[in-house]
């Protein structure tokens, strides 16, 4: 579903003609909506988001920019705050019979269709969603209440890299797709799903600067390399810190190993499951390292896009 047009309310029918137009890496076309590119349905799916999800204080969002390690950020957040919820991580746990994104729902996928508005009231507390939507297109309410956005971001050259080969493996093979270097061009320019990627992180970067309990940013490349400083940082940002004796039992670990790309990706369910919308569970599992872009971009590519990087990040503190 998430890759085919689905049927517009009138408000996309008449805003889309109106908006600029690119062809996107694999889709038909990516419409420009106040700065950002979005591809129809999923502009349906986030203007409806926009006006109808009221956030409550105690919710928790997750956003990312696409391929920048959502998965993985969805699997450690649910696992982390159901913790005294399923205690027994390796017998009974959802995670072990369920794809993160089945139990954290993306909220466009819940605003999808024109004629539906969800009843997300009964959901217990706290509610864990996300978002790739950019900080300044996040709902009133979600701005407005107290409730927590955890960011994650990755280095622009492996989430191009991981966009590439995803979209690739979702694409029929008999559909036209741009080739590598028309693909790595428009993500350069900016034009790609919730891109431009610099905007998208800077927006979250700074509003994590000025407001640091309502916003945490999280580095990919970071939380691989120390994941268990990184998880009980989150856990506290959630005011869910761990205690003493829940650390010395080893808690913080097994959270850690139940979401490992090792582990998630060798489950049953990741292997050989589907989302409800049709796409296969294992297209969100392929390496799960930092640094892949050095065996698909050439040395032109990569100084052309940590120019680009320097550029836009370094004179706002962020560097990767
Ligand atoms: P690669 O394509 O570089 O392997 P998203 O979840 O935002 O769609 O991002 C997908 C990327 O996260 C993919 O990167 C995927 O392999 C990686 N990933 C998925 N699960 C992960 C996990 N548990 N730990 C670390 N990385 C993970």
């Amino acid at each position: 579903k998430c890759l085919q047009e689905s049927d517009l309310s009138q408000e996309c029918k008449e805003l889309i003609p109106t908006l600029p137009l690119e062809k996107g890496m694999f889709t038909a076309a990516l419409h420009q909506y106040q700065g950002f590119w979005f591809t129809p349905n999923f502009l349906q799916g986030d203007l409806s988001c926009q006006k109808h999800f009221q956030a409550l204080d105690n919710d928790i969002l997750l956003v990312t920019s696409p391929k920048s390690g959502t998965t993985w950020l969805k699997a450690l957040s649910f696992a982390l705050i159901n913790r005294n919820k399923y205690p027994n991580i390796h017998i009974n746990h959802p995670l072990l019979t369920t794809n993160p994104h089945g139990l954290v729902p993306f909220l466009v996928n819940l605003y999808f269709d024109k004629d539906f508005v969800p009843d997300l009231q009964k959901i217990p507390p706290p509610r864990l969603f996300s978002t790739h939507l950019p900080y300044e297109l996040l709902p009133k309410s979600v701005k407005e209440s107290t409730c927590k956005v955890v960011y994650l971001c990755r280095d622009p050259k492996d989430t191009f890299v991981s966009l590439w080969h995803f979209g690739n493996k979702l694409v029929p093979q008999s559909s036209e797709v741009l080739s590598l270097e028309d693909a790595f061009k428009s993500f350069c320019k900016g034009v790609s799903l919730y891109g431009p990627f610099w905007e998208h992180v800077l927006g979250y970067w700074k509003k994590s600067l000025e407001s640091s309990e309502k916003v945490m940013f999280l580095k990919y490349e970071e939380m691989k390399m120390k994941p268990d400083f990184y998880l009980k940082e989150i856990a506290k940002f959630l005011e869910c810190p761990f205690s003493k004796e829940e650390e010395s039992k080893g808690v913080v670990d097994d959270i850690l190993n139940l979401c490992s790309f090792e582990n998630l990706s060798n489950l049953e369910v990741n292997k050989t499951g589907k989302m409800s919308y049709g796409v296969e569970n294992k297209v969100y599992f392929r390496l799960g390292q930092v640094g892949d872009w050095k065996n698909l971009l050439t040395i032109e590519m990569i100084e052309h896009i940590n120019t680009i990087t320097e550029n836009k990040f370094v004179k706002h503190g962020l560097n990767f």
